[in-house]
């Protein structure tokens, strides 16, 4: 993926705290657990005029238009696996002449992945998208998370070979999962969750780009586009977009 951001006009004006050091704080939930010190204490005890705590555009990232759309989120903060997979999942799925709710769910089943959370990224993804697609294409994007670990090879979907290596071969998927799988499996939308996980690739590695540009058009029958960007809306979910937006923020 060429990640060079665009040059816009609105970079012309200066970024928030300028001529300041500005900290970041890493997210708690970033670094729980893995054996660094919490580092809160210490940043604050650093605080002083000249150096503050990252609020609004950081300047080490792209920054975003005014009114973001779905495909800037791809383009200015999505990590290039993520990128990858979405892109390359969609277009299996479009490929195989699936019909477009298929296509848009596929290409946002792991948006969650992209630049904001990876735990429970079923439900998180869903929840991101919720507002702005079918109840339908939601409800699938929550289930995938639980689908993937069974195999339904009567509709072409086996247990990953990656999730051997992912997380061992006598990984057993919590009682919670075990669950969601027995609910989804009994839900009239069944197989359009079921499609996410046929065409969810599961070898990371394949190195063949696809142009976003391509779904603009299923993006714009399947997806409702805020006219004031995603974020800005007013949506119960535009927190999250937000977030993206501005990861490095403090409060
Ligand atoms: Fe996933
Ligand atoms: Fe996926």
């Amino acid at each position: 993926m060429d990640d060079k951001p665009v040059q816009r006009p609105e970079d012309d004006y200066a970024f928030p705290q300028a001529g300041r050091e500005r900290m970041i704080l890493p997210q708690p939930v970033s670094t729980l657990g893995m054996g660094a010190g919490n580092v809160e204490k210490q940043m604050l005890a650093r605080m002083s005029p000249d150096r503050v705590f990252m609020m609004g555009d950081n300047p080490a990232l792209p920054r975003m238009p005014k009114a973001p759309q779905l495909l800037d989120f791809f383009r200015l903060r999505f990590t290039e696996i993520t990128f990858n997979h979405l892109l390359q999942s969609a277009k299996t799925a479009l490929d195989a002449g699936q019909d477009e709710k298929i296509v848009i769910a596929c290409l946002l089943h792991d948006i969650s992945n992209g630049a904001l959370l990876r735990t429970e990224h079923g439900y998180w993804s869903a929840q991101i998208v919720a507002p702005y697609v079918s109840e339908e294409v939601a409800w699938a994007i929550q289930h995938h998370q639980a689908l993937r670990y069974f195999a339904d090879e009567a509709a072409g979907f086996k247990y990953p070979d990656a999730y051997n290596k992912f997380f061992g071969p006598d990984y057993q998927p919590p009682e919670y999962i075990q669950q969601a799988h027995r609910d989804a499996r009994a839900h009239r939308w069944y197989m359009t969750s079921r499609l996410i996980t046929v065409y969810d690739l599961y070898s990371f590695e394949a190195n063949c780009p696809v142009d976003p540009e391509q779904f603009t058009d299923i993006i714009g029958r399947n997806f409702k586009q805020p006219r004031e960007g995603l974020g800005f809306d007013g949506s119960p979910t535009a927190h999250m977009w937000r977030t993206m937006i501005w990861p490095n923020n403090f409060l």
